[in-house]
């Protein structure tokens, strides 16, 4: 560049995905690369309901690397953001030395500015952690000018987020390797694969703010026999089932496998010692009326998963939206204030239920038990905004 050309930031906005394991992570076996101990497999959620947005500016005349997280400015030395801004810029390096001509080299000698945004609230209690780190590794990547295989960099920000780096239905395998360099994520079938799928975000109330995944799981790995046999003797079966479940749009399979292992997973929270309680009231009222509603039709037509909190995340077709709905309507009333907004996302018409299933649900209704309802489904990985106008960051390199 001229000397005498206006300084102005190499900026890229890109926007990445959160995704719900129905084959659950649980459990390191290297903290620092972040290592699992078993393989899982998810589903990555549409972004038009949930996703993370992060513009990354780099210039000459940034003095440090910063990072601003919905509007507020956060420690850029956190060891796992380090981790990925190391990582990202080694590999760019390690590119344009094999003489990959499209790293910009430029940029790499530069501090980065980086700012991110949520379009959900992080009071919903929502993992955030994987999309804002799959963003994060993705947009670095475009500005550097790095493509290819970026999902073993993501997981060391977090581990779920190398499945945030692709869409649909994600695995990520464990690998064997010291150095982590096979443990990646692997889209198993694209978004379009199941069109009928559905995902409804039950957000539950949460009385206070339960253990962290990363403290959670590390406390499991020390104490709980009943992880070591889960990762060791069910998952790798699982997977293979949950796969083929996947491959063949079998929900039947698919349902029972996700309920199972959402179970086995909170199942190993209590078996940790101390125990850690991620599901509350509200979680297990929603477990008991998923299986009645099931066991009315003689048929798994919907299935719950929990992850480290009180949400439920339920997997149905399409065309059991409605209904099932309604049912969770009756066992939780939406207050008057919540009413209309009770239901955000993919809209449905409300259909009347039959005095049948209505008998069949046997639950005393919990008013004010979930707060609201996302309604989305599977959608694609990590994007870039073409339009500058997108930017977080404004010619000056803050936050617009
Ligand atoms: C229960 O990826 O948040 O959501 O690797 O320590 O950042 P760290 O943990 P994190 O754990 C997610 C755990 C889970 C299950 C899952 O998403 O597979």
């Amino acid at each position: 560049m001229p000397k005498d050309t206006v300084v102005k930031p190499a900026t890229v906005t890109c926007t990445a995905p959160v995704n719900i394991a129905v084959v659950k992570y649980w459990g390191k076996r290297n903290e620092g690369l972040i290592l699992p101990i078993n393989s899982s497999l998810s589903v990555t959620l549409h972004q038009d309901q949930l996703k993370t947005t992060t513009t990354v500016a780099s210039c000459r005349s940034f003095q440090e690397d910063r990072i601003w997280l919905n509007g507020k400015e956060e420690d850029i030395n956190h060891p796992r953001l380090q981790s990925c801004l190391r990582e990202i810029r080694r590999l760019a390096r390690k590119r344009r030395n094999d003489g990959d001509s499209s790293v910009d080299v430029g940029c790499l000698s530069h501090k980065v500015h980086i700012c991110s945004v949520n379009n959900f609230p992080t009071a919903a209690g929502l993992a955030s952690s994987a999309a804002g780190f799959a963003c994060l590794v993705y947009t670095l990547a475009k500005v550097y000018g790095v493509d290819g295989e970026l999902s073993g960099i993501a997981r060391q920000g977090s581990g779920s987020a190398c499945r945030s780096m692709y869409g649909g239905f994600v695995q990520w395998i464990m690998g064997e390797r010291e150095d982590g360099k096979d443990s990646v994520a692997q889209q198993v079938e694209p978004e379009s694969h199941w069109p009928d799928l559905r995902v409804l975000v039950l957000v539950a109330s949460a009385e206070r703010k339960p253990v962290g995944s990363t403290a959670g799981m590390q406390t499991s790995v020390e104490t709980s026999s009943l992880l070591k046999h889960r990762a060791e003797s069910v998952v790798p079966d699982r997977m293979k089932q949950m796969i083929e479940a996947v491959h063949k749009k079998d929900f039947a399979t698919f349902a029972e496998l996700t309920m199972r292992d959402s179970n086995q997973f909170h199942a190993t929270c209590l078996d940790t010692f101390p125990p850690i309680f991620y599901l509350n009231t509200v979680s297990r009222h929603v477990i008991s009326l998923v299986h009645q509603y099931n066991r009315h039709y003689g048929a798994a037509r919907v299935a719950y998963t929990f992850d480290a909190g009180p949400n439920a995340v339920i997997y149905t077709l399409q065309q059991h939206v409605a209904e099932f709905l309604q049912v969770v309507r009756l066992v939780f009333p939406p207050d008057n204030n919540n009413g209309k907004t009770f239901l955000t996302g993919l809209q449905v018409e409300p259909v009347e239920i039959s005095e049948e299933l209505k008998n069949a649900i046997c639950l005393e209704p919990m008013s004010k038990g979930i707060s609201y309802i996302i309604s989305t489904q599977a959608g694609p990985g990590p994007r870039v905004l073409e339009d500058p106008s997108q930017h977080l960051l404004g010619p000056d390199g803050l936050p617009k």
